[in-house]
């Protein structure tokens, strides 16, 4: 059992970017596929279009942010203290991270794959009917993209009280938990 409250954040981090990974590479590896590739490029993919939002968009930022970022931001809190001898300012930051990004970007991605499905199987018979649809994605994307943003900036502010704020690492001084 992982006894560091840090560590068992970011043990999260590093399992949920593997997760992530994972689902980006069967997602690419979908898109490839000879009938799929086709019905996408029928809708639009990767320029425009419904297409567009499941190639590159969905796919995009499940590999990039639910793989790369979570994994940058799980190591930059491993190494921070490492190389610069400060404590992580919050502990409590850093779950409040890998949330924000966790639930911004896996929402971002369902309703990714929604819209751009719903729309794309309308565009052929019934196109008309797209607009009463493609409504509501704005405002949901909106939201999305909030939560996302909001754990770039916690992160970003975690990163910056560190090197301004927290005590080094072999001094007894308290960090916020
Ligand atoms: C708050 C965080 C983020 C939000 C809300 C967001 C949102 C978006 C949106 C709405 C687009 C579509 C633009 C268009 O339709 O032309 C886009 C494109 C893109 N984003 Fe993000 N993004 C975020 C973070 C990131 C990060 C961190 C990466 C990479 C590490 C990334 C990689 C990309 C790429 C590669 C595209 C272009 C896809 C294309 O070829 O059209 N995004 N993003």
């Amino acid at each position: 059992m992982i006894q560091d409250p840090l560590h068992r954040h970011l043990s999260k981090f590093l399992l949920l970017s593997a997760f992530s990974f994972f689902i980006g590479a069967i997602h690419g590896m979908l898109q490839v596929m000879p009938p799929i590739r086709a019905w996408l490029d029928s809708i639009g993919s990767p320029y425009g279009g419904p297409g567009h939002m499941i190639d590159p968009l969905a796919h995009a930022h499940m590999n990039l942010v639910g793989g790369v970022v979570l994994l940058a931001m799980g190591i930059t809190f491993y190494l921070l203290p490492i190389f610069s001898g400060k404590k992580i300012y919050s502990v409590k930051l850093v779950g409040h991270t890998f949330w924000w990004i966790s639930i911004g970007v896996y929402s971002f991605y369902i309703i990714q794959m929604v819209f751009g499905i719903w729309e794309g199987l309308l565009l052929p018979s019934n196109p008309q009917d797209i607009p009463a649809v493609h409504r509501f994605y704005g405002p949901i994307m909106a939201i999305s993209g909030t939560i996302m943003a909001v754990g770039f900036c916690i992160y970003l502010a975690n990163i910056i009280l560190t090197m301004t704020m927290s005590p080094d690492n072999d001094t007894n001084q308290p960090v916020q938990d």
